[in-house]
């Protein structure tokens, strides 16, 4: 998602681990026990959350023995059904604050986003000789309906569009918004055992839940989350915990200084689920992040968990629970590692901007009015969305050879993985 998009990204990075550091202090009880309670107790203390995810919260943390490790608060947050993020009627996507949204994604900036990706899995669908896309996390299905039009205009109008995601409102407005398209797009809720086609994610990858590692005086902890005992109102005392761990980041970071960060092992499941069956096609995962090196660079020692809410950035998820987005940075080493384990290929690894002018947006959009091609500008913009998010492409070994996805023509950075 991006946010201030005048604002130079690493400007907001160092922002963002600033805040974090401030905060850090206050957020922290040991293992060893809630030695300052009283006194700090208005220091841990948080906003309140919506009753019902702030009783279901409490349950689960009681049900797992009084701590939850932060991928399960992460997924309960964003996914309980009715309440989490995803799954209650907040408005989320918009590009302003004033609509009632929290943040905004590429193809709800600009729908040439999605007809030059339309033009990429044009060329996919064509050299893997398959008929399908299947889209997850589909947001509000603008991406979908900007893919169909534009395979649409190329002549391909028998393509079925399955449309994969985990939460139920979002679903209803994909469905309200795609009924032009009636008879050929569904919402399966299972996976068929033989998947082929061509996949799309954009920043599906980056609301997964994460596990989050500290190294505190050289030793490496999971964070996770607990609440202040005896605080019976809901004025939320949701506070982190951390507990050695024998879990560590992929690769090693130089130096003993503390570090916070994460780990993805439910988006590397993610993908070697979608190995275990797909057959046929080509998949095109857009979102931000880094290889590992740059991922886990001894300088990133805050790590890049954010939350999002009325087009604002804050580092901290144990406030307003439910009400706003949470996400953390894609490892796209890890994700290309895993994919490849599993048995698919790496077809190309690029940033958005070359991705999209490869694809050929700029020839596509030359007769937009102007204000609709400044609009596209940002998506390819280096200081805007186009060097932070970045596009990877796999494909099962049958569909891999004799094609290059026109995307990755110039540009490609597989080899920075
Ligand atoms: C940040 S939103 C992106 C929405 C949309 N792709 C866009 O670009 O506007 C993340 C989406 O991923 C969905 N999601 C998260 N995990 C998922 C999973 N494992 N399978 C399918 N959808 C998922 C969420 O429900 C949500 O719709």
């Amino acid at each position: 998602m991006c946010h201030g998009l005048s604002e130079n990204a690493q400007v907001k990075a160092k922002r963002h681990n600033d805040a974090r550091g401030a905060s850090h202090c206050v957020w922290l009880l040991n293992v060893h026990g809630f030695v300052t309670r009283k006194k700090k107790l208005q220091e841990f203390t948080h906003k309140p959350v919506p009753s019902q995810l702030y009783r279901a919260l409490q349950q689960a943390i009681g049900e797992a023995g009084g701590w939850l490790p932060f991928d399960r608060f992460m997924a309960l947050a964003l996914y309980t059904p009715g309440l989490g993020y995803y799954a209650n009627d907040l408005v989320k996507f918009g590009a302003m604050p004033g609509s009632g949204s929290d943040f905004v994604t590429a193809p709800e900036l600009s729908p040439w986003f999605g007809r030059a990706l339309g033009q990429q899995v044009a060329q996919a669908l064509q050299a893997t000789g398959t008929q399908e896309v299947w889209e997850f996390g589909a947001g509000t299905g603008a991406l979908a309906q900007q893919v169909l039009e534009q395979l649409a205009a190329q002549g391909l109008t028998d393509v079925r569009y399955h449309i994969v995601d985990l939460s139920g409102t979002l679903r209803a407005r994909q469905q309200e918004r795609l009924h032009a398209f009636a008879g050929r797009v569904d919402w399966p809720t299972a996976l068929p055992d033989k998947l082929q086609g061509v996949l799309l994610g954009n920043e599906v990858l980056d609301a997964m839940p994460v596990q989050l590692l500290v190294r505190v005086s050289g030793v490496w902890h999971e964070r996770g989350v607990t609440f202040v005992p005896g605080a019976v109102d809901e004025g939320c005392a949701l506070v982190w915990q951390d507990r050695p761990t024998h879990l560590r980041p992929p690769v090693d970071v130089p130096g003993e200084h503390d570090y916070l960060t994460e780990i993805h092992p439910q988006a590397e499941a993610f993908v070697r689920t979608l190995a275990d069956r797909w057959t046929q096609g080509a998949a095109f995962f857009v979102d931000y992040g880094f290889p590992e090196a740059e991922y886990y660079h001894p300088q990133r020692h805050m790590g890049t968990l954010m939350c999002h809410k009325a087009h604002r950035s804050d580092p901290d998820p144990l406030v307003d629970v439910g009400l706003k987005d949470i996400t953390a940075h894609v490892n796209f080493t890890g994700v290309a590692l895993a994919a490849q384990e599993a048995g698919l290929q790496v077809m190309g690894y690029a940033s958005q901007g070359r991705f999209l002018l490869n694809a050929g947006l700029l020839q596509l959009a030359e007769n937009a009015p102007l204000p609709e091609r400044a609009q596209l500008a940002k998506l390819v913009n280096e200081h805007e969305m186009g060097e932070l998010f970045k596009v990877l492409a796999l494909a099962p070994m049958a569909s891999a050879d004799g094609w290059l996805p026109m995307g990755f023509a110039v540009g490609d950075r597989t080899h920075a993985l």
